[in-house]
């Protein structure tokens, strides 16, 4: 395959996500159901007064609108520009003050060391080239800056809903690894590698409790988030797949029901230190 056939299927494959992250009501999971998620993550970097923060694959600024508010020069770069209305919105009726820049994780528009802290909320993972990701992440953030990290594990319950939905959606592009992968704190300190140092990870979890039912939490999902809403587009004209979907969505959530509807959905908080 030639250099050109890689940048050209690399767009394709970029458009097409942004096309995924685009559909439904992706501010709607942010606002309603992760809103802790970020301002848990600005916390854990420690995120000061004057600090310049880079929040990659930013979405509606769930991380990024947190960490201005903290006082830091903030900007919310992400590949799929139509949720920064959403994201504006929110940032005006919370007082915070920021910008907004479309831009893919894996060749970030930013010239090397140009933040102190460079964060990501359940957004980098989401870029399907671990290794390019996770330099860009080191290359633009200044040495001796933090770089903070919060992802889906793998066994938790969003890691879970990603495999339940696996045998339902199309085969992933050659190259292209699963998002959860982030959520393990080996693969990050491997792709990380000497470049950090401090690192220190943690398991913690969300308590979800917006869901009364299996059936309420596959249906929200259904009609707002991308990922899941693609991979019923993928299978629409196959009622019965649609309908074990539906099936296996809603037992999945049931599982994980602690009572009335509560779960725990368990994610990696990982912060390092750039080193060299
Ligand atoms: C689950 S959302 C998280 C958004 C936000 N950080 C939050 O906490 O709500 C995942 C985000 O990753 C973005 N994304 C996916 N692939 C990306 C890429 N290659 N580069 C930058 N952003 C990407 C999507 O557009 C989406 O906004």
């Amino acid at each position: 395959m030639t250099d050109s056939t890689t940048l050209g299927a690399d767009r394709a494959l970029k458009t097409k996500h942004r096309a995924m992250w685009a559909l439904g009501d992706y501010p709607a999971v942010a606002t309603e159901i992760i809103p802790e998620l970020g301002t848990a993550l600005v916390a854990e970097c420690g995120v000061r007064p004057g600090d310049r923060v880079l929040d990659v694959a930013a979405g509606s600024g769930n991380a990024a609108i947190p960490a201005a508010l903290a006082g830091a020069t903030v900007t919310a770069s992400d590949l799929t520009p139509e949720l920064f209305e959403a994201g504006r919105r929110d940032a005006a009726a919370a007082g915070a003050d920021l910008d907004w820049q479309e831009g893919d994780a894996e060749n970030l528009p930013y010239d090397d060391e140009s933040f102190d802290v460079v964060l990501s909320c359940v957004g980098v993972m989401f870029a399907p080239h671990h290794r390019a990701a996770a330099d860009e992440l080191v290359r633009v953030t200044r040495v001796g800056g933090r770089i903070g990290l919060l992802s889906w594990t793998p066994a938790g319950f969003i890691g879970q809903m990603f495999a339940t939905m696996k045998p339902y959606a199309p085969p992933p592009p050659p190259g292209a690894q699963p998002p959860p992968l982030w959520g393990d704190e080996e693969h990050v300190r491997a792709l990380l590698g000497d470049r950090v140092t401090d690192v220190s990870a943690r398991t913690v979890s969300l308590r979800v409790d917006g869901f009364a039912t299996g059936e309420e939490f596959r249906d929200f999902f259904k009609a707002a988030y991308g990922p899941t809403i693609a991979v019923y587009r993928a299978i629409a004209d196959d009622p019965d797949r649609v309908a074990a979907l539906d099936r296996d969505l809603a037992d999945l959530a049931r599982r994980h029901d602690l009572g009335g509807g509560a779960m725990d959905w368990e994610y990696l908080l990982l912060t390092a230190r750039r080193a060299t």
